[in-house]
């Protein structure tokens, strides 16, 4: 994801990752997130063929949902935090895409057995307190036959996890999450991917991401 000031986050939360340590967090700035959808969700989702109906988990500052509305996809964009999803909803009223936006603090296990499939669910840095394997099979039931689950997050080699010890227990392997889905349902794909952001103060800065992109059989 994208930081404000820095193009990436620079200051990790502190191992807490409930809802009332990311509440407190939003709370302490007037924004957290650059408001730039994450580039890796651009470049997995820009070749789809057609949009259809996306769930976002983790949304933040709403970023990536408004992007994802603007590519024409009827979005339902989740998180924990009151405030990040008031900004979230400004920042889609702005974009003018508000509309083609549902935004939720639903907990995801209710929201999914009552109002999904969806053709495309994604989930970029969520760090949710109960870990990546749980996130994709989570996730995984509310996928439509024939969409496309998209989770990234840090990889456990990633440099800026191994400087914090908190980030690196909210890194996860694709691979080995990815052993939560049925392969003769879901074709996978899981893959660690570098890239590169620039620090305000000019520092180039590598990242390590898990990407778990699966297709569920139609
Ligand atoms: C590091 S931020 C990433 C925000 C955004 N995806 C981005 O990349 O800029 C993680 C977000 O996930 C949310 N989150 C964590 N666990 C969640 C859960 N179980 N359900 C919904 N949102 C969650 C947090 O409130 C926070 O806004």
């Amino acid at each position: 994801m994208t930081e404000t000031h820095t193009h990436h986050h620079t200051d990790e939360p502190t191992g807490d990752f409930s809802r009332a340590a990311w509440e407190e967090r939003y709370q302490s700035r007037p924004a957290v997130w650059s408001g730039q959808p994450n580039q890796p969700l651009v470049d997995e989702v820009e070749h789809l063929s057609e949009p259809g109906t996306a769930l976002e988990v983790g949304c933040g500052e709403g970023a990536d949902a408004v992007w994802l509305a603007g590519q024409g996809w009827l979005v339902t964009a989740v998180d924990l935090s009151p405030t990040a999803l008031e900004r979230a909803r400004i920042r889609a009223e702005e974009a003018a895409v508000a509309h083609h936006i549902t935004f939720t603090d639903e907990p995801l296990e209710p929201l999914i057995a009552t109002a999904g499939p969806w053709n495309l669910v994604t989930s970029l840095y969520t760090h949710p307190e109960r870990g990546g394997r749980w996130l994709v099979e989570t996730l995984a039931p509310a996928v439509a036959p024939g969409g496309m689950l998209l989770v990234i997050g840090h990889h456990p080699t990633d440099p800026h996890a191994a400087e914090h010890p908190q980030l690196r227990d909210a890194a996860f392997d694709a691979a080995a999450v990815a052993d939560a889905l049925d392969r003769t349902a879901w074709e996978v794909s899981a893959t660690v991917r570098e890239r590169t952001t620039r620090t305000a103060d000019g520092h180039e800065r590598l990242w390590r991401d898990s990407v778990l992109a699966a297709r569920r059989h139609g």
